[in-house]
């Protein structure tokens, strides 16, 4: 039998022994819960991690099955553009290499995809979408042209009546290329309905006014300051804008010292004058060709007053002009002296007049020499550059940015 002492010593050992392991079992409890609690925070950290980067290699992902490169794909995020490129699916070689340079403008992604390295888009080419646009081209239309089109066969479209169908309209140019150039310009189809769709003349008081089949002055328009031309510039009864007679004067000074004898033959016609000029026409030849030669009343530059046919003096009169070194001389350096030629060879279906070699208009030496090395007629240029925005909200850019005396009255048609 065990003592009572011995009991005593037992139980204060089982006591201990039941101490401990409940100390223990605290500590492996309290392990546990760290360790729980461990996961818990790394389950977290790799949840919060897979929110980010899964999406990132997803997208990555759909950007290398478009085409884009690593290299690329990484200017794009740094650009912030890759929900509008995997959205709309956007690629094209000259899209990946714009984004690479940092050079793309965001809001045309969709214009650089349709385009190729070997046609970079350029300054001129964001204004003339913008003014499709403001035609009423839809993105997707001016997509389809920008795509397959250059630039000198779509901006005959800023004259031309709208096009529903512009697959139409592309197919006729390209059916033309062979024979089609910045200098050339024909198709098949008619696009322009001539005197349909009028409108009165932006600005009656500006030098660069347009006036053409669409854009007229009033009956009762009349220039201000009309001067008459002196016999050492023009034939009897010849006047000009003061501005314009000036600058006419000077360019005759300038071909007379070197040689070059020309003359307005022709020049302010006020909307009487052309409306009986016009009849004539009609009278002789028949409304379809009058209309070739000869604008309408109201639709006549003449009666700007910035308007000059001009004769050699060693001619017959402006239809022998083209024939002539005076025309040579004229047609190569009118623009400096503020000239334009405005009714060039080649440019028929934009123009609507056939080719006049003697007919200048008079826009401003800095117009003039822009148009000159636009390669544009002056219609194109005018709705590229100077036109007022039908919707101020579609602009691109504001700016365009541009002696011998006759010795007896000629004879000659005006025209
Ligand atoms: N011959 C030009 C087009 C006119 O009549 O104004
Ligand atoms: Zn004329």
């Amino acid at each position: 039998m065990p003592t009572k002492k011995v009991i005593k010593k037992v139980n204060k050992k089982t006591k201990r022994h039941i101490q401990q392991t409940n100390v223990h079992r605290r500590k492996r409890k309290r392990r546990r819960i760290k360790k729980s609690v461990l996961i818990g925070f790394i389950a977290i950290i790799v949840a919060i991690c897979a929110i980010i980067f899964v999406p990132k290699t997803i997208q990555n992902s759909k950007l290398k099955d478009l085409g884009y490169d690593s290299q690329t794909i990484k200017a794009i995020r740094k650009q912030n553009l890759q929900k509008e490129i995997i959205d709309n699916q956007y690629y094209s070689d000259y899209l990946a290499q714009e984004i690479l340079n940092d050079t793309v403008k965001e809001e045309y992604l969709d214009l650089y995809s349709v385009r190729t390295s070997d046609a970079p888009l350029e300054e001129k080419d964001f204004l003339l979408y913008h003014r499709l646009l403001d035609k009423g081209y839809s993105r997707q239309q001016a997509n389809n042209l920008f795509k397959q089109l250059r630039f000198y066969e779509i901006t005959p479209l800023l004259v031309f009546d709208y096009q529903v169908l512009e697959s139409t309209y592309i197919k006729d140019c390209l059916d033309h290329r062979d024979i089609n150039s910045e200098t050339h310009f024909e198709l098949t189809n008619d696009y322009y309905t001539e005197y349909e769709n009028t409108l009165p003349v932006d600005d009656q008081s500006s030098n660069a006014m347009l006036v053409n089949k669409t854009y007229y002055l009033s009956s009762d328009y009349v220039p201000a300051n009309i001067t008459e031309l002196s016999v050492v510039y023009a034939a009897q009864d010849v006047s000009l804008a003061s501005e314009a007679a000036e600058a006419f004067m000077a360019w005759v000074d300038a071909g007379m010292d070197l040689g070059v004898r020309f003359y307005a033959a022709s020049a302010y016609r006020p909307y009487s004058h052309q409306e009986e000029l016009y009849n004539d026409y009609i009278a002789s030849m028949g409304q379809e060709q009058a209309d070739a030669l000869s604008a309408r009343p109201g639709f006549s530059e003449h009666q700007t007053g910035l308007t000059v046919d001009l004769a050699s003096v060693n001619s017959d009169g402006i239809s022998e002009y083209k024939d002539t070194n005076e025309y040579t001389w004229t047609s190569t350096n009118c623009q400096d002296y503020g000239w334009i030629l405005r009714y060039p060879e080649g440019k028929t279906q934009i123009t609507g007049y056939d080719f006049e070699s003697w007919h200048y208009r008079y826009v401003g030496v800095e117009i003039a020499q822009a148009v000159v090395a636009s390669n544009l007629t002056y219609d194109e240029y005018y709705c590229l550059y100077l036109k007022p925005w039908n919707d101020q909200s579609l602009a691109y850019g504001t700016n365009a940015n541009q002696s011998t005396t006759p010795t007896t009255a000629p004879t000659t048609q005006d025209a």
